[in-house]
């Protein structure tokens, strides 16, 4: 099939790639000049693990190609994928002023029959609102459709080739029968393609993300209880996350979940539910609650130092909001960092592949090194923010030869309590007893 992605966002690319691996003539269109010139010239914007080699082999087969022009790119094209932004606006709720433009612009350009699909996370109602646009220019017949995306960052292409479903926002017999025929290959194990009407596909995108991100917080929550009453949550994740009701995925506590989708998609669901006179309680405590969460350990590290932070050097490892992505939006690392930065600290930082984007919000005021362990040269205490699993078994001989203080802050939960009790770390965790907590600071 012919199909035109427009945006080239992390979600665009994904889906335009992957929609080219099954064999279908793909164009993405962006607006973004010097993106789409690198694009051409074969390089990738993003990091995401395993997306260049679809990319690559795509180019070459010339079933992906490359547009600032919007007309050239969704020329023949039986579908077209609508990927833009949706940026919280001012009140948190999403922007669409990208998506309607577009709405505006493609009405003339349709030539045949044409399935337009939302892939972005939009509002419900969004679908309509972009038919309505459309349909003022239109002279053709056309279908709007909402087909939300599922993707993690770091392990997208896996979630898009096999995704656990898909579900399909349309009423329409011959788009249900269009995005059949194209999502064929992705569910050949069986896992469904679930069809619905187009609000109840939006609805269930920010269902999802609203749902998980509770989950995590309720995990959270239960941990700092934990912390209070002397239990281990990671006792208490097994013992939960075994009833399969509740399900393992998704129990992890830590310093508070980041990212592009979880805390807009919480914001714009409680907006949407304030617009319709609704009191969606819970969504404002996750959010109130994640917000403590992500700077849970500062006051610990503050009174591990009696206060006194002025000079002292804290090395962090981890900077992405999560690991496998070179991704810092809302990640917990920021808001410790300037934390850190406020109460006097030095920071020296390390993070595979997140160092660069960090750099480019604080400049010179951190440090950022090689190496893990060339962070903790002369440093006074290490945090851990994200869970890289070139993290999880340091040499730990190392580590206390390095580290001025044979402590540790960890908002990830990578180690275990016994052997760090054992090492004679001073070890702070999530949820977890605190472990050897007398220890001297060394002058
Ligand atoms: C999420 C959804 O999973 C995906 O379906 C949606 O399309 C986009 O948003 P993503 O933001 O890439 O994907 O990351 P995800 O792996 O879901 O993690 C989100 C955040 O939750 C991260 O900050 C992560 O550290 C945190 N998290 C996740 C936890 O704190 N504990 C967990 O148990 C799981």
């Amino acid at each position: 099939m012919k199909i035109a992605v427009v945006g080239t966002g992390y979600v665009g690319l994904v889906t335009g790639t992957c929609f080219a691996e099954t064999g279908n003539e793909v164009t993405c269109v962006d607006i973004d000049v010097k993106k789409v010139e690198k694009l051409k010239n074969g390089i990738i914007p993003i990091y995401e693990p395993g997306l260049d080699i679809l990319f690559e082999r795509n180019i070459k087969a010339k079933r992906l190609r490359f547009t600032t022009d919007l007309a050239e790119g969704i020329k023949e094209a039986q579908i077209i994928f609508l990927a833009l932004p949706t940026p919280p606006g001012e009140d948190g709720s999403a922007d669409l002023k990208y998506i309607l433009k577009v709405s505006d612009d493609l009405g003339p350009l349709l030539q045949d029959y044409t399935v337009i699909i939302d892939k972005s996370t939009v509002p419900v109602g969004t679908a309509e609102k972009v038919r309505d646009r459309i349909a003022k220019n239109a002279k053709v017949e056309f279908d709007v459709v909402s087909n939300p995306e599922f993707l993690r960052e770091g392990v997208a292409v896996e979630d898009f080739m096999k995704p656990d479903r898909v579900v399909i926002g349309t009423e329409s017999e011959k788009a249900q029968k269009v995005l059949t025929h194209l999502y064929n290959p992705l569910v050949r194990q069986g896992n469904p393609i679930i069809f619905m009407d187009e609000r109840s596909a939006e609805m269930t995108k920010y269902a999802a993300n609203a749902f998980l991100a509770t989950k995590i917080t309720f995990m959270n929550e239960i941990a700092n209880l934990c912390e209070k009453v002397g239990a281990n949550v990671d006792h208490v994740r097994m013992g939960i996350g075994s009833d399969s009701r509740i399900g393992k995925r998704f129990l992890f506590a830590g310093i508070g979940y980041g990212g592009s989708c979880f805390p807009k998609d919480v914001q714009a669901l409680a907006k949407t539910s304030e617009e319709y006179n609704y009191d969606f309680k819970i969504l404002q405590s996750v959010m109130e609650v994640n917000e403590i969460q992500k700077t849970k350990l500062i006051p610990k590290i503050k009174d591990y130092f009696d206060g006194a932070l002025k000079g002292k050097t804290i090395a962090v490892w981890g900077l992405a909001f999560k690991p496998y992505t070179d991704d810092i939006r809302e990640a917990p690392s920021l808001i410790n960092i300037k934390e850190l930065l406020e109460a006097g600290a030095k920071v020296k930082a390390y993070d595979p592949e997140a160092a660069e984007n960090v750099k480019n919000i604080f400049g010179n005021k951190i440090t950022l090194t090689d190496g893990p362990y060339s962070a903790l040269e002369n440093a006074d205490a290490l945090l851990i923010v994200t869970e890289w699993p070139l993290f999880r078994t340091p040499d730990f001989g190392v580590v206390s030869k390095l580290l001025k203080n044979k402590v540790i802050f960890d908002g990830r939960n990578l180690f275990d309590i016994a052997e760090m009790k054992e090492l004679g770390y001073t070890y702070y965790s999530i949820g977890r007893e605190t472990v050897n907590q007398e220890s001297e600071v060394k002058a």
